[in-house]
């Protein structure tokens, strides 16, 4: 089975080609470099050359502060550039897996979010993920849209490995407690999708989030606890740190069990880290 990866420079993007291939599939690597998919005419040339059975689209404008100032980029890339590979796969019937985030959602809810709930956005990037959306379920009814959160993996810029470099470095440090969600590991992330499309599973919206919930500060808490990082954590608020973009308070969605449970994945996910770092 032939996959067409785009975003697959990125840090989700490593895992799933990983993943893929060791399972015996052809995966065709794409990124910015070689597919750009805000170019419509590239997009639909491509997928047409191709022919892939099915096409992962984890690309993405993943700068959620600088959204806010950059609304046009955030929704070529998110919003049309997913519109062209929605409309580049449906002439070809070819499913897509599109990449979405818990941030189609306010986080005003108090019970973990299920797939059909309303969505109302309440920062550009979120607005923008969610126009992606919109375009896949126009376009093309072939879709899996994988809602995932707070993301980490090996192979990218993520908050265990700031707070394993900002614990290692000083004496105290204040965490956000007030904002809660579900770390999930790309590795995770991936074996979900790949779940979705070994199972022929039904198209539509899933949650593929790791499973439970925590907030910045627990996970941080867990990191330092399974590191041995002797450092003093503080609990503080959302308003001690003003970030330009908004985030949901909470963000909690139910994973129908297709991700483990964060605090396993962290351990899987620090078990592996030094062999990574020194290969
Ligand atoms: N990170 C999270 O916590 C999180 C949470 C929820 C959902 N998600 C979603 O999960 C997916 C993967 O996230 P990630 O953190 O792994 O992202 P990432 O590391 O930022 O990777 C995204 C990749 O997309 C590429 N890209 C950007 N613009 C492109 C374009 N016009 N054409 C083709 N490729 C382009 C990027 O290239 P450059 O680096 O060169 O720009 C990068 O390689 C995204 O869809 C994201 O929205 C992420």
């Amino acid at each position: 089975m032939k996959v067409l990866l785009t975003g697959a420079n990125g840090m989700l993007g490593h895992d799933m080609a990983k993943l893929f291939e060791s399972k015996g599939f052809k995966v065709i690597l794409t990124d910015i470099h070689n597919l750009d998919i805000t170019d419509k005419n590239v997009v639909i040339n491509k997928i047409f050359k191709e022919q892939p059975d099915i096409v992962i689209h984890g690309a993405a404008y993943t700068n959620v502060d600088g959204a806010e100032t950059d609304k046009e980029t955030a929704f070529m890339v998110n919003g049309a550039g997913t519109e062209n590979l929605a409309i580049a796969t449906a002439q070809n019937d070819i499913p897509i897996v599109y990449i979405s985030t818990d941030y189609v959602f306010d986080g005003t809810k108090k019970s973990p979010y299920q797939p059909e709930d309303k969505v109302a956005p309440i920062n550009v990037y979120g607005d923008s993920k969610l126009a992606g959306e919109a375009a896949v379920q126009k376009h093309n009814s072939k879709h899996y849209i994988c809602r995932t959160s707070w993301l980490y993996g090996h192979h990218g810029k993520n908050f265990v490995e700031t707070m394993i470099q900002l614990g290692s470095s000083r004496d105290e440090l204040k965490v956000v407690a007030d904002q809660v969600g579900c770390p999930t590991w790309t590795f995770d992330l991936a074996k979900a999708v790949l779940h979705l499309i070994e199972n022929k599973m039904e198209y539509g919206i899933y949650h593929t989030c790791g499973g439970g919930s925590t907030s910045w500060y627990g996970f941080a808490k867990k990191i330092f606890e399974l590191e041995k990082i002797k450092v003093n954590l503080m609990p503080c608020n959302t308003e001690e740190f003003p970030r330009p973009a908004n985030r949901p308070r909470y963000s909690i969605m139910n994973n129908n069990n297709l991700c483990q449970d964060w605090e396993k994945a962290l351990e899987g996910y620090l078990s592996l880290r030094k062999e990574v770092i020194t290969t």
